[in-house]
């Protein structure tokens, strides 16, 4: 079934320079762009958007890294979206993702992780509502 996906650039790979060849590799996996913005993350946003890391331990490094930048917003669709998604994206941390996903590829760390792909149908309904409001 053809479904809708929020995919975020997030800001160590904007500042590397590396949005063009991600977009690309997304693309090339079978996935149109339906929606495409450039933003900043606040605290509120970064409360709403990691809402269930809400006092975990590492979510006043992550908040801090997911505003230290750019970040690329995209809707995307797909056959099978929000799974395929997840898998060209890898795992959360980059020194134990699969050969050839994003975060392999792009990411350095278990923080720096490049990228962002929703986990579920459902989270993908509501992050989609936070970064594409209209
Ligand atoms: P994301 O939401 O960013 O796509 O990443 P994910 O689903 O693969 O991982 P998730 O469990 O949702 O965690 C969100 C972000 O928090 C950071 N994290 N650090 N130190 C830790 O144990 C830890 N666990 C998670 C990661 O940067 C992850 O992307
Ligand atoms: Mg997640």
């Amino acid at each position: 079934m053809k479904q809708n996906t929020l995919f975020l650039i997030k800001p160590d790979a904007t500042g590397r320079n590396e949005i063009g060849q991600i977009l690309s590799k997304v693309e090339e996996n079978g996935f149109e762009i339906e929606k495409l913005k450039m933003f900043k993350m606040d605290e509120e946003l970064a409360n709403k958007f990691y809402a269930e890391h809400v006092g975990k331990p590492f979510f006043a490094s992550l908040s801090e890294f997911m505003r230290s930048g750019k970040i690329v917003g995209a809707m995307l669709s797909r056959e099978d979206a929000v799974l395929k998604l997840r898998e060209l994206v890898g795992n959360t941390d980059s020194t134990k993702a699969n050969l050839g996903s994003i975060r392999a590829v792009h990411g350095t760390s278990k923080g720096e992780n490049s990228v962002h792909a929703s986990d579920s149908i459902e989270s993908a309904k509501r992050e989609i509502g936070l970064i594409f409001p209209e």
